[in-house]
């Protein structure tokens, strides 16, 4: 094993980026409503809105791009997808979907029966979504201290195991439909889960009956945050970690547009022959047929050999210490951000970054405009915009943390990159005591209201956000 820390590659073919001047920024702002997702690409510099599709291939991926096998049934490309799941989680079956959340709708329709919940760690909104439209409820069973983002605990996407038990006891087997983990917890920070806590996880889902998934779409990341924190595992490989933790699931769903690095694509992973029928049907309807569900060859041999990567030590060394990099600068510099720091991304706390925008005035929604405006960096935000609102009572939620997420594609950007990233924070931190006022809602979007709601600032009479 290499301690050194170093980038384990190099790069031969570059993407043109480019900077709006100032003004120009600050109108494209004001046009698209302060949403980060109504900027069109070209006009932003460092695009931090996800780490999820905007990684950069390997020159083995192409290859495979090349290889790929186009075959409607029995392509060569899925068995090549079926034999690294296998060999890597020990799980047989496997469905190949077009996305992560394609996986969550075909094994939602069928796993969960009207009102039955789905406990686990915060679940991605996504996936919340597929459990609510096929009549569950997702319950939020994190540990307490994921909620401070100033407390260091090495795995804050933990399910609290005491609240656990006793949701279990109450609601009784009949009305939970499974229990989910997602690795590593996105919506909480990007913070993982430890083996020590799928392990007793899986001992109160066994005791009951009751399966237990995994949203595995970061599963690697997870898997080096154990072997670096979790002192049992220190001398496991990676490959042996995660081993270990799908062995203790039933199935899981997976973007694979994140640790797989691939543009496009998702699995579904099941040990049960008898539920892999049952998903036969919806998968072929929505997605496909079981051996491309929404792929094309090309795409699943590019998967296949992500999986492959992504999973050895000197990749994920680099990665996540990239990750640690931008925020222990930004830490430094007296910025508040989530600790620890995340697998995919850093955090900035919005309400404490804008002490003086009130709650309700959207912080973390500010900030992503305000960095946007400062350097033609794109981030989003993980916060009161997101949640959106209670399905029952129509009430926005107000949630734990208002966070502003830079997500770090993976190696797609620079150290230079991240290094201008922190310079244009650290500028807007400056003044940022000395805001007032924040935005407020100007038409909101239905449904996911992320994706569409605008807004307008309250002080109407502000040019700068800055
Ligand atoms: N689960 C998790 C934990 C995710 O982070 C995502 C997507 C999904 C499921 C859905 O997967 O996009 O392939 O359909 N997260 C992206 C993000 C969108 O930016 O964090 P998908």
């Amino acid at each position: 094993m290499k301690e050194k820390w170093f980038v384990p590659y190099k790069y031969r073919m570059v993407e043109k980026i480019s900077i709006p001047l100032k003004e120009e920024r600050v109108e494209i702002l004001k046009k698209g409503g302060y949403n980060m997702f109504h900027i069109k690409a070209k006009d932003v510099y460092i695009d931090l809105l996800t780490d999820s599709g905007t990684g950069t291939m390997s020159n083995i991926q192409w290859s495979k791009i090349i290889m790929g096998d186009e075959s409607y049934a029995g392509s060569r490309s899925f068995f090549e997808i079926k034999d690294i799941v296998e060999e890597l989680t020990g799980i047989p079956f496997v469905i190949p979907v077009h996305q992560g959340r394609a996986a969550e709708k075909v094994l939602n329709t069928v796993m969960i029966k009207e009102s039955q919940f789905v406990p686990g760690n915060t679940h991605f909104d996504t996936t919340k979504g597929h459990i609510e439209s096929s009549g569950g409820r997702a319950i939020d069973l994190t540990i307490d201290e994921s909620a401070d983002s100033a407390i260091y605990h090495p795995f804050k996407g933990n399910i609290d195991l005491d609240k656990l038990k006793a949701f279990v006891e109450e609601h009784k087997r009949e009305n939970i439909a499974y229990i989910l983990l997602t690795i590593t917890c996105n919506s909480g920070g990007g913070q993982p889960v430890s083996l020590e806590n799928i392990e007793e996880t899986h001992k109160i889902a066994k005791a009951n009956g009751i399966p237990l998934f995994f949203d595995a779409a970061r599963f690697a990341e997870n898997a080096y945050f154990i072997k670096q924190r979790e002192n049992k595992y220190k001398t496991w490989t990676i490959k042996e970690i995660v081993k270990k933790m799908f062995s203790l699931v039933e199935g899981f769903t997976m973007s694979s547009k994140k640790d797989a690095i691939v543009p496009m694509g998702g699995l579904i992973g099941i040990r049960s022959e008898q539920l892999f029928n049952d998903l036969a049907t919806p998968t072929i309807l929505n997605e496909g047929y079981l051996t491309y569900g929404g792929m094309s060859g090309m795409v699943m041999g590019a998967l296949a050999q992500g999986l492959h990567e992504v999973t050895e030590f000197d990749y994920l060394h680099y990665r996540i210490g990239q990750v640690k990099m931008l925020g222990d600068v930004l830490k430094e510099a007296g910025i508040p951000i989530v600790e620890p720091i995340g697998g995919h991304a850093v955090f900035l706390d919005g309400r404490k970054f804008y002490p003086n925008i009130p709650e309700d005035e959207f912080p973390a929604q500010y900030l992503t405009a305000a960095l946007y405006e400062a350097g033609g960096v794109r981030p989003v935000e993980v916060g009161a915009n997101l949640v959106g609102r209670d399905p029952d009572t129509g009430e926005n939620i107000r949630p734990k943390l208002d966070l502003c997420r830079l997500a770090i594609p993976r190696r797609t950007y620079s150290y230079e990159h991240m290094m201008y990233t922190a310079e244009t924070i650290k500028e807007v931190f400056k003044n940022a005591h000395k805001i007032k006022h924040g935005l407020k809602i100007d038409i909101e979007g239905s449904g996911l209201r992320h994706f569409s709601t605008t807004f307008k600032l309250v002080n109407s009479k502000k040019k700068s956000l800055l």
